[in-house]
């Protein structure tokens, strides 16, 4: 099966490539400590360049790409300037006589459409205002591990209607996830994104996201997902966000005592999004949903280089 030459949305790939895709991040995970474990990036160097914090993202990558044979380089993009000290069209042809791929975390979302254009090697989404595509892939391998699939799961995000809700939303509008979004209202995602996963629905057959401000559509779920009230960036007006968002909160009450379970993407901000409680009644389910970051970035590394 063919993949596209760069991941920038979750809406890049189809369903039978993301089904393609977790099949073999279960393969990769169930290998892992074997010494026949595959290295087929050997003698190939990755660039992997980021303009905001990470944990997660930044050591799963290094980590996958180690362990796939290849050597990654990590630059910050205070270095860099990228679009600032040197145009995006400059940076992706110099890039591309070194490396055989490049991961971007940025917040300009059109610069990294714009490295794609110029780029002649991959550039991978990993993190941008918009969207976080392989966040998501390693929230539908945990969804796929827990449930046995994915199609027909109902999915409740409840908060802000981020880049992880704008990828929830288009990657369960690709795969027949039931995706259900509960937000405050002004927090929604943006339109267009909502008519693009409406649109991808149809396509699919899949259901039409439900973008609400109901929370008791939160114990209809089978399963419940949250992330940060403020993302990395957006640390404007604190005190007013944290007031829309109090009654969003995902605590036992939300969460039908832990009868239904929780994801989060992480950085949890215990006693905002979520209680101390009630991430700790799900920390097992959240830990190998940060594990399965490797599991599925190595999937999808391979998918995309070899
Ligand atoms: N979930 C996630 O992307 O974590 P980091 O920001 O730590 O990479
Ligand atoms: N929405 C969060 C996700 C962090 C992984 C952010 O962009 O900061």
């Amino acid at each position: 099966m063919t993949f596209p030459k760069d991941l920038l949305s979750i809406a890049d790939l189809n369903e039978s490539q993301i089904n393609d895709l977790l099949e073999l991040a279960g393969t990769l995970k169930a290998s892992r400590f074997d010494p026949s474990h595959p290295k087929p990036l050997t003698g190939k160097s990755i660039g992997i360049l980021t303009s905001k914090p990470s944990l997660r993202t930044r050591l799963s990558f290094e980590v996958g790409l180690m362990e796939l044979g290849a050597h990654s380089v990590f630059i910050k993009n205070d270095e860099v300037g990228l679009g600032q000290r040197e145009s995006y069209n400059d940076v992706a042809r110099v890039i591309s006589r070194y490396f055989a791929a490049f991961i971007v975390r940025t917040h300009e979302h059109n610069g990294l459409l714009e490295l794609a254009k110029h780029a002649s090697i991959p550039i991978i989404n990993a993190l941008s205002d918009s969207e976080h595509p392989c966040q998501i892939l390693a929230d539908f391998l945990t969804i796929k591990e827990r449930f046995g699939r994915l199609k027909g799961v109902k999915l409740c995000y409840v908060g802000d209607g981020n880049n992880v809700a704008v990828s929830l939303m288009l990657g369960s509008a690709i795969t027949g996830i039931e995706f259900c979004l509960i937000t405050p209202s002004g927090y929604e995602p943006p339109k267009a994104q909502v008519d693009r996963a409406s649109s991808l629905a149809k396509k699919n057959a899949s259901p039409l996201p439900n973008i609400t401000n109901d929370l008791n559509l939160a114990s209809t779920a089978d399963i419940l997902y949250t992330d940060v009230w403020i993302s990395m960036g957006q640390d404007n007006s604190r005190e007013r966000i944290k007031k829309d968002f109090d009654p969003y909160q995902i605590n036992r009450q939300v969460s039908g005592n832990g009868r239904i379970p929780i994801l989060h993407c992480l950085p949890a901000h215990r006693g905002e999004e979520i209680t101390d409680e009630a991430f700790e009644d799900n920390a097992n389910l959240i830990f190998d949903q940060a594990e399965n970051r490797l599991h599925a970035q190595k999937a999808l590394l391979l998918k995309i280089l070899t």
